[in-house]
């Protein structure tokens, strides 16, 4: 058989552990395999830019941030349909006999367009998606996503560093997490460093209450902002300061933004394990010739869930950010 591996949108620690598992079980079960990876993603399936990989290609990968493949977003991937036919013609012509993807909500949703195309033509791939994202947004009701715990394990420690530094200064510090319209980076960095505040896509914001809480505090106080929240981290704190002014309020407030860096650095365990598990089944499934499908798993050595691309891609259908209420009752316990 011959197949192509992807890594695409947003990278996220994790990916690289997910491509070394598909060319290890693959070329392990069967010798004979070809396995290709798709070069900087989706734009390597459009442009058909590929290589070649052997065990040796991926030795010592697994732990390593970002993706030796590469990603470049291609957001016309979406709505072009001239492109997506593209990229279903490029999968078939290379003959590969099935695609493995290791992504987020975008190349869900390009994955299933794609196969639409795929099984409506009659043509040879079949496409496996893994979930590989720091946001957590794609089908929480089946596992998280590779990448999401290393980018909590980064996250937790610039928290605790930046506690250090206001506690020392008796500041205010309004911090942004990354996570897009999903608030599980931030909710959960938050449950885990103690913040006194996490402010969360769509949440309305009583900024008095909040500088209430800052004023009755005796040193610290971080408050975490999601990326998805409707306001920037300055206009937040030119509110906060007015109020400080008003109420003679002394803190002083210093912003700062984790995003990027939340996204880097080695992978964590749980990432790297289960990366590696999903991609093993997902690799015993494609020697037994089956469909094209979603797989997630919440731990190492479960049974993976597998869904269909259709189900995957549905917002609806999915807990795509939806933040469970006992995960909100958590953080409101700690405070
Ligand atoms: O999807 C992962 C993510 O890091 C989001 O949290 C963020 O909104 C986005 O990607 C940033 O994308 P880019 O790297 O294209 O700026």
């Amino acid at each position: 058989m011959k197949f192509a591996i992807l890594t695409g949108g947003g990278d996220c620690s994790g990916m690289n552990a997910f491509v070394r598992a598909v060319v290890r079980c693959s070329l392990n079960e069967k010798p004979e395999t070809s396995v290709w990876g798709a070069l900087d993603g989706w734009h390597g399936l459009i442009y058909n830019k590929y290589r070649t990989l052997q065990k040796l290609d991926v030795a010592g990968i697994a732990s390593a941030g970002g993706t030796i493949l590469g990603t470049i977003r291609v957001p016309e991937l979406a709505t072009n349909y001239s492109l997506q036919e593209t990229v279903a013609q490029n999968l078939h012509d290379n003959r590969f006999d099935y695609l493995f993807v290791c992504g987020g909500n975008g190349s869900v949703k390009a994955a299933n367009t794609i196969n639409k195309i795929l099984r409506s033509e009659n043509l040879r791939t079949k496409i496996l998606v893994c979930p590989g994202s720091i946001d957590n947004d794609v089908c929480n009701n089946h596992g998280s996503s590779i990448g999401f715990y290393s980018a909590l394990d980064k996250s937790l420690e610039m928290l605790e560093w930046i506690r250090d530094t206001a506690s020392s200064h008796r500041r205010v510090y309004l911090i942004k997490s990354m996570g897009r319209d999903s608030a599980y980076l931030a909710m959960y960095a938050g449950i885990a460093t103690g913040a006194e505040q996490v402010i969360v896509p769509g949440e309305i914001i009583d900024y008095e209450k909040i500088a209430t809480m800052i004023d009755e505090r005796d040193r610290d106080t971080r408050i975490i902002v999601a990326e998805g929240y409707n306001e920037s981290l300055s206009d937040i704190s030119a509110k906060l300061e007015a109020i400080f002014k008003k109420r003679n309020i002394k803190h002083e407030i210093r912003t700062v933004d984790m995003s990027y860096f939340q996204r880097g650095g080695s992978a964590a365990v749980t990432d790297i394990l289960r990366a590696s598990w999903v991609a093993f089944s997902m690799v015993k499934d494609a020697f037994s010739r089956c469909e094209s499908g979603f797989y997630s798993a919440f731990y190492t050595g479960q049974k993976p869930s597998i869904i269909s691309l259709e189900d995957a891609s549905d917002d609806s259908k999915t807990s795509h950010a939806q933040i469970p209420q006992e995960i909100i009752d958590l953080t409101l316990a700690l405070r």
